[in-house]
């Protein structure tokens, strides 16, 4: 079941059958026989043969299409396991960039050319001056059919992505940048353990903000990490800042009371690993001296499997002077307690070169929590021209303040048709969670319109344990929605949400 088979109706355009693989984080040893552990690197080759109209690719560095309808591949570079990808479908491909294409069902190839051409090689280049050569040769993207579980996934040569992010204006650009990144963290350098994922997230986070520092400067970045703050928030609230798995080093043991590495994937690993990157990086407090030593590690450690240990003595032997002063046990900031404590994170990057384009966010999200509503000030407020992580911000903000005073987001939805009748995925996602925080009831067809349109965990399990969370009536939407879209999601979505549901799932 981990290999995904879907009829016509689950892709794009709805004429024929499609078939994908998602490896991580232990699926793919029910796609091949295989040491399913990260720790293990290999290279592999390929051949594949596909019925008549339809095209096979893979994650690796050469592509051969024989007669017979049947491709090779070869990857020549190790890798561990869960990075072997396959899709066969009804997919055509156009070029992007001199060593980029994207791929996509027909009907999507065009609306996937204009979100991304030209701009992918500004990101490789600038991550290669920053972390080193990108030894993968092609970088191409895939457009994924929309039950695809995740944002985006890092396959060797070819990112899948969801579809969700053809927003029209590249605004959703930062998921191609984040996994680019993993072409230096995660593929490169790889945990070799699922219970240190942080090490590929974490790094890859800090990578990925540090290119679009590059490119689109410091405000702009930190607005981008101030809504990753939120989301750690969220989780930590929603957990308990104690729970097992709010810890960077994850205890993953075998059997009934073990953890499944595919249920480490939180924001913890993601915004604590990138607040522990940062902290390093002020514990050195000279970026370039910082990027540096990101370069070395990558050098130090490519095609290679790590822990969290090899890291960091990694970078007390390249900064002898902090290991000197001991910077690995300073009181509240020990290593120790970064690797193995749950909770909130003991430093925080100072994300305040973003306060120009938050604080407007602010200010209107306190005008909205208002009792009476001053709508001389609100409508002052011109958001027309925000930037679509402002409005991201706005609606983060919102949604922590809410419920909001009776009617006033009835008022809000009528007032931004911007916001409530967005087609952006993640203006819906946080659309969505205000609507049923909010009992908007007049707006719940969005909620079901939504989890409808797509698959993306990270969009869906929050949906369902709000829904869960509230009244009858949206338990009952929660259960309606589920009975008519659990065959089109990904496997452990499904499972995940039968969990909330108290379905019995999860197993
Ligand atoms: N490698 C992850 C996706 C993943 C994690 C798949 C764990 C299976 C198990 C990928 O790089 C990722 O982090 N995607 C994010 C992108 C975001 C942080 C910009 C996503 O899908 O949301
Ligand atoms: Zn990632």
């Amino acid at each position: 079941p981990q290999v995904c088979w879907l009829s016509p109706e689950q892709t794009a355009g709805k004429q024929k059958p499609y078939m994908y693989t998602q490896g991580q984080a232990v699926l793919n040893r029910s796609f091949f026989p295989c040491f399913d552990t990260p720790s293990v690197k290999f290279t592999y080759s390929a051949t594949v043969k596909v019925p008549e109209g339809f095209t096979a690719v893979m994650s690796a560095t050469s592509w051969e299409k024989q007669k017979d309808n049947t491709f090779v591949f070869k990857m020549s570079q190790p890798i561990p396991s869960y990075l072997i990808a396959l899709v066969v479908g009804d997919i055509v491909s156009a070029d992007v960039g001199p060593r980029s294409r994207v791929w996509a069902e027909p009907c999507l190839i065009e609306a996937a050319k204009k979100e991304y051409d030209g701009v992918i090689e500004e990101f490789l280049v600038v991550g290669e001056k920053l972390f080193g050569p990108y030894v993968w040769g092609r970088y191409d993207i895939l457009f994924m059919p929309p039950s695809f579980p995740f944002g985006g996934m890092e396959n060797p040569c070819l990112t899948f992505v969801t579809p969700c992010l053809l927003a029209g204006d590249r605004s959703l650009v930062d998921v191609i940048i984040h996994e680019i990144s993993h072409s230096w963290f995660g593929n490169l350098v790889t945990n070799a353990m699922w219970g240190e994922f942080w090490l590929n997230e974490g790094f890859t986070m800090y990578a990925q903000r540090r290119i679009s520092t590059e490119i689109y400067g410091l405000p702009y970045t930190c607005l981008e990490a101030a809504t990753g703050r939120a989301l750690l928030r969220q989780h930590m609230d929603a957990t308990g800042e104690d729970h097992p798995l709010n810890k960077l080093r994850v205890v993953i043991e075998p059997g009934l009371w073990g953890i499944n590495p595919d249920d480490t994937y939180n924001e913890t690993p993601y915004e604590k690993g990138y607040c522990f990157v940062s902290y390093l990086a002020h514990l050195v407090g000279n970026q370039n001296k910082f990027d540096a030593f990101l370069q070395a590690y990558v050098n130090q450690f490519k095609f290679q499997s790590i822990t969290a240990d090899d890291t960091l003595r990694f970078f007390l032997e390249y900064f002898p002077e902090l290991k000197e002063k001991g910077v690995d046990s300073i009181p509240g900031f020990e290593f120790d307690r970064w690797l193995n404590m749950p909770g909130w994170p003991p430093y925080l990057p100072d994300l305040s070169p973003g306060q120009q384009l938050m604080r407007p966010a602010d200010e209107l999200a306190e005008l909205w929590a208002a009792d009476g509503l001053n709508m001389e000030a609100i409508e002052a407020v011109d958001v027309t021209g925000w930037r679509t992580y402002q409005l991201i911000y706005f609606l983060d903000q919102v949604l922590q303040k809410s419920p909001l005073p009776e009617g006033n987001v009835k008022r809000l939805s009528k007032m931004y048709p911007k916001i409530s009748k967005a087609q952006n995925a993640e203006l819906r996602l946080r659309w969505c969670q205000i609507v049923l925080k909010n009992n908007l009831e007049a707006e719940y067809s969005k909620v079901k319109d939504f989890l409808h349109s797509q698959g993306k965990q990270k969009y869906t399990l929050p949906l369902y344990r709000a829904m869960w969370g509230g009244s009858e009536a949206t338990r009952a939407l929660a259960m309606e929605t589920f009975s008519a879209t659990a065959p089109q999601l990904h496997v452990n979505v499904q499972n995940y949400v039968k969990k909330i549901l108290g379905l019995g799932g999860g197993a």
